[in-house]
């Protein structure tokens, strides 16, 4: 119940699916702080959600002013920060992950901000009002290892992300901050609505599961669980490495 009393975190893209997940289990946990996205809505849906002991911050963590101000106004309100998840990803808006013959400069380059260059200026951002020892923890993908239909570019940023986490503890070492990816498989969350018509959201669902060996897709609680150990003390000696949380997915093959 308070394996993170007294820890301050920031969530991007807290106000969904994984993200809301990994702030729910810290809540859990006893720590308090922020949760980010764009969709004021949900935003306070979810911070309401948290009982408010994670307060809701608007940002687009492809602007670099949204993301000082995110973290400059967490630092006002609770102090320094201990733990940073660097959620906020997946799909971009209205473009469909796709196959190289359909992807064009400008797609390329949404999927590439979205889901590498603004991690990195995230955590950037963030170092001014991080503390000493703090965790940093990047949402990678089973993607980054498996490649599947239409997701190369989301795959390589996320294989980026991969190796984020190892270039960034070697620049953090002196702050003695760590910096790990955690890796979720197929996790249930809104991300397939906006992939994917409703009439065919069921029967997508099913193929990962079917394709995972644990044999279902996880749960953003299950993400929360691992995230809870790289954010608490009980992963201190663990840099610069990554968790699979995938139900076998990357590494076992379901042959027949
Ligand atoms: N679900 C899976 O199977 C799965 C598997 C592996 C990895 N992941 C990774 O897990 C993370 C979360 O995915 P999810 O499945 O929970 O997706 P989701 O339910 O679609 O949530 C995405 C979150 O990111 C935020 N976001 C998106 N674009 C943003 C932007 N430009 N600025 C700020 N926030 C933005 C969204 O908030 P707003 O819309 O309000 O901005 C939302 O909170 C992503 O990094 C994804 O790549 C997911």
């Amino acid at each position: 119940m308070n394996r993170l009393k007294n820890k301050v975190a920031v969530v991007t893209g807290g106000n969904s699916g994984i993200g809301f997940g990994i702030a729910e289990s810290f809540k859990n946990e006893g720590a308090v702080g922020t949760i980010t996205g764009r969709n004021e809505t949900t935003l306070k849906i979810s911070a309401d959600a948290l009982n408010n002991e994670f307060i809701g911050i608007k940002g687009d963590v492809n602007n670099l002013d949204d993301l000082e101000n995110v973290f400059k106004k967490t630092a006002e309100k609770f102090g320094k920060i201990d733990v940073l998840v660097v959620n906020a990803g997946g799909v971009v808006d209205g473009v469909p992950l796709d196959s190289i013959e359909n992807v064009t400069e400008e797609s390329y380059d949404q999927y590439m901000d979205l889901n590498l260059k603004s991690a990195y200026f995230t955590v950037q951002k963030s170092l001014p009002y991080l503390n000493d020892g703090a965790s940093i923890i990047l949402i990678g993908s089973s993607a980054a290892h498996r490649a599947a239909p239409g997701m190369a570019i989301y795959g390589a940023a996320k294989a980026a992300i991969v190796f984020l986490a190892k270039g960034l503890s070697l620049d953090l070492l002196p702050r003695k901050i760590r910096v790990n990816t955690l890796s979720p498989g197929s996790i249930d969350t809104p991300v397939f609505g906006k992939l994917v018509p409703e009439e065919q959201l069921e029967l997508v669902k099913q193929m990962w599961s079917d394709i995972t060996p644990i044999g279902r897709q996880g749960l953003p609680s299950e993400i929360g669980n691992a995230a809870v150990f790289l954010a608490s003390d009980e992963s201190s000696f663990i840099v610069g490495t990554e968790i699979l949380a995938d139900g076998g997915l990357t590494n076992i093959s379901l042959m027949k």
